[in-house]
């Protein structure tokens, strides 16, 4: 009998030793600045639908992703010592890329809201830009104020903040949400709807590409404003060394130029 829980004490102790032994192994895992650094690549979220932050362009007759924050991506990637893999996709979808680990960041014109930072961690903010409303050119002296988008039809790119703009400031706004840019420009230019909120410079991108387009006067508020880059919560390491890219771009006015680059490639 007394033997008997000798025996069970001493399983116990066995057990609890060997969780000891894989929890211990747990710890000593590597973090995913050195799967990164050992693979060689860190793998890039973005959503290339945002000129001039990211777009689409054939060069020399090949598809390729350019714009001024794939040329951040590259810094990034130069200063880890790494190559740099794209992987394009719906907006909507990064952050849950992110987290699943299919891809190491996110830079996509991405705005850090305090919604983001409950899933993401982010770098600091490596561009300021306000948003804007697009509208069809004769329709630019009837739509001057979030007023006057009462009961009209305004898109917006599904799980942008400009989503959570339209809802707060348009009195009985209909929001149509789609995942690409693109085809919200073209549901604009068909009159599908009637005005569209992005980020100015991307307005701007493709109101000179599209006569039939024009920018209308009004002002939104956007007290979040800014763009930064989403990493995968519990990587410090990562946002340090991402922070020490960006200081250096902004101390070398490198950003500018690569704003300033990235519109002239817009065709
Ligand atoms: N800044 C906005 C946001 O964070 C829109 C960004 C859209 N970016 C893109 N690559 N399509 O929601």
């Amino acid at each position: 009998m007394f033997k008997k829980s000798v025996n069970k004490i001493i399983v116990v102790f066995m057990v609890l030793c060997l969780g000891m032994v894989f929890t211990g192994c747990g710890k000593s895992k590597v973090s995913q600045y050195e799967k990164i650094k050992e693979s060689g690549k860190i793998v890039l979220g973005t959503s290339a639908d945002y000129p001039p932050y990211e777009f689409h362009k054939e060069i020399d007759g090949k598809d390729q992703i350019v714009g001024f924050d794939i040329e951040i991506a590259k810094e990034i990637a130069k200063d880890m010592g790494v190559e740099l893999e794209i992987k394009d996709m719906d907006f909507g979808g990064l952050l849950a890329a992110l987290n699943t680990g299919t891809v190491d960041f996110v830079v996509a014109g991405m705005t850090p809201t305090d919604e983001r930072k409950e899933k993401v961690d982010f770098s600091k903010i490596y561009y300021n830009a306000t948003q804007a409303v697009v509208v069809k050119v004769e329709n630019k002296d009837n739509i001057k104020s979030m007023e006057d988008l009462k009961e009209k039809t305004v898109g917006v790119q599904m799980g942008s903040i400009q989503e959570g703009i339209a809802k707060d400031q348009i009195k009985d706004a209909k929001i149509k949400s789609l995942s690409k840019v693109p085809d919200l420009m073209l549901e604009l230019k068909s009159d599908k709807v009637d005005a569209l909120i992005v980020e100015l410079p991307v307005a701007k991108a493709y109101i000179e590409k599209n006569t039939d387009l024009s920018l209308s006067g009004i002002t939104v508020k956007d007290e979040t404003g800014g763009s930064a880059i989403a990493i995968k919560k519990g990587n410090q390491e990562i946002v340090d060394q991402i922070n020490k890219t960006l200081d250096k771009l902004v101390k070398e006015n490198k950003i500018e130029e690569f704003v300033v680059k990235a519109t002239d490639m817009i065709e």
